[in-house]
């Protein structure tokens, strides 16, 4: 993930015209119905399927991880709707993204990579294998050994050299942000570490999932409050914690929480952790019952990456609603209202030049504005608006598969590369580039490498 750059498009408000999604919230198919219409809108941002277009990319402005978090919705969209109108387009996206050493590391983004983005990627295919989403050909990569892959990789950057351990936020020491610890990275290796411990019930993702859980706590990156702050930097020893609260963060470590509880048949210990995780982020993030993004939504200052985390609170917090059944009380309402604040912003008129779903369905930001369409559309609105939307299904759907309850994705316990492996690929095009060559030509080198980047991190 980047630091802020220009948000998405500005719709016009034109007055009079409400067309909104309507939805039914008690009845199932008129949610599905809504549902298509928002994922419709939201695959029309895509253009990774035409010719000559990269399958698994969006358009600028829309980074490399935000495609990987938008296929891990669709995967979860099929799930609960029973749509396979994205399935194809889905797989395609996925398989062309795994890169030589099937690890979601592919060539065009290697260079300017982080833990977050090779995390949002992993969790579509932890998806995958949980839903058992068609798996790829016999002879293409698994869904289950690309997590492995993933995972296998987060162990061997984990680094106790500064702050007694943790993920740093890059992954190559040339990229700024190599010197920050922060909760995303952390709580991807957590996420995916307690799903692959339900999953395949090896106990060594557990003591992992344990373990990235008691470096968050020791450096109070999660507070005894249950706060989740965003990192720490290295330099400081993560003691200069910046205190931002963001709500994927929330919902990242919630659902972990929620599978180490299952995985553990109910636990004690994790159920504490999860009340308190439930709790926190229930009383923080809810405004009369509809979540929001403190941070920047109240000054319409959310950034084309921030504009997307509230969904993934919603999926996060509908997959702790199966795994600890008790909290559906408490989550579901919430989703529901959620749902029907972000449906009534869903009334985009015609007037917004890139969005091409249906007339008067683009869906707004700011879901507290229920029917006062806020103009702010884009990839981040209309995937958050479909998490929202969608995740009011999951009442009746059945939970998550393992290896032992009909799970067929097949696994590979090896796994991944070696940073070692990698980094002599990149050496002509990174490293051997002194920093001082500055931006035109670091411009420049990228473009002849083919890539699409040439914004530098900050
Ligand atoms: C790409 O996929 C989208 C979503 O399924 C679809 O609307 C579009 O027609 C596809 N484009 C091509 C060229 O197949
Ligand atoms: C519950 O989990 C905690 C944390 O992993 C562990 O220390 C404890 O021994 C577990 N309790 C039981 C009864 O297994
Ligand atoms: C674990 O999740 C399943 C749903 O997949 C649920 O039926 C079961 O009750 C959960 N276990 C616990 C201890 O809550
Ligand atoms: C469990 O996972 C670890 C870590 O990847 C691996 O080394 C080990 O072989 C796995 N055990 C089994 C039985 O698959
Ligand atoms: C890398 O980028 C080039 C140029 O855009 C493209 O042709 C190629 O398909 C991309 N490779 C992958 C694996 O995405």
């Amino acid at each position: 993930m980047r630091p802020s750059l220009r948000a998405a498009g500005t719709v016009g408000l034109l007055a009079g015209v409400i067309n909104a999604v309507q939805i039914d919230f008690t009845n199932d198919d008129s949610i599905k119905e809504g549902a298509s219409t928002v994922a419709f809108g939201l695959l029309k941002y895509y253009t990774g399927n035409n010719t000559g277009d990269v399958p698994g990319n969006l358009p600028d402005p829309y980074f490399w991880w935000e495609a990987g978090a938008m296929f891990g919705t669709m995967i979860d969209y099929w799930h609960y709707t029973g749509d396979e109108t994205y399935n194809d387009v889905t797989t395609q996206a996925m398989l062309h993204q795994v890169g030589r050493d099937q690890d979601f590391m592919p060539e065009n983004q290697t260079s300017t990579e982080g833990n977050d983005d090779q995390g949002f990627w992993a969790m579509a295919a932890m998806s995958a294998a949980e839903n058992n989403f068609p798996n790829p050909p016999e002879d293409q990569p698994q869904w289950l050994a690309l997590v492995q892959a993933v995972f296998n990789e987060y162990v061997t950057r984990w680094d106790e050299q500064k702050c007694g351990g943790g993920l740093r936020w890059q992954i190559f020491t040339f990229n700024n942000g190599f010197n920050y610890k922060n909760s995303i990275s952390n709580g991807c290796f957590f996420n995916v570490a307690s799903r692959l411990a339900r999953y395949t019930g090896n106990q060594t993702y557990a003591d992992w999932a344990e373990k990235v859980w008691d470096w968050m706590t020791e450096t109070q990156l999660i507070d005894d409050e249950f706060n989740i702050y965003d990192g720490g930097g290295v330099e400081e020893e993560c003691k200069n914690v910046n205190r931002a609260q963001w709500t994927y963060n929330a919902g990242i470590f919630l659902q972990g929480a929620a599978v180490m509880y299952n995985y553990t048949e109910g636990n004690d210990t994790w159920k504490q952790r999860l009340d308190g995780l439930l709790t926190r982020t229930t009383d923080y993030f809810f405004v009369d019952g509809i979540v929001i993004e403190h941070q920047c939504e109240p000054f319409g200052l959310c950034d084309v990456d921030q504009q997307t985390f509230k969904g993934y609170l919603m999926r996060w917090m509908a997959s702790t609603q199966i795994l600890a059944p008790y909290t559906a009380d408490t989550i579901a309402p919430l989703i529901q209202t959620s749902a029907a604040g972000a449906a009534e912003q869903c009334s985009g008129s015609t007037g917004a030049p890139e969005f091409k779903g249906e007339a008067g369905t683009a869906c707004g930001f700011q879901w507290t504005k229920k029917s006062d369409f806020d103009g702010l559309v884009g990839v981040g609105p209309q995937m958050s608006a479909l998490s929202a939307i969608q995740y009011t299904l999951v009442k009746r759907a059945a939970g998550p598969v393992t290896a032992d309850t009909g799970g067929t994705s097949v696994g590979n316990v090896n796994a991944g590369a070696s940073y070692e492996d990698k980094v002599p690929q990149l050496a002509p095009i990174t490293m051997g580039e002194k920093v001082a060559a500055g931006f035109m030509t670091t411009a420049v080198v990228f473009s002849v490498m083919g890539g699409s980047f040439f914004i530098m991190k900050e």
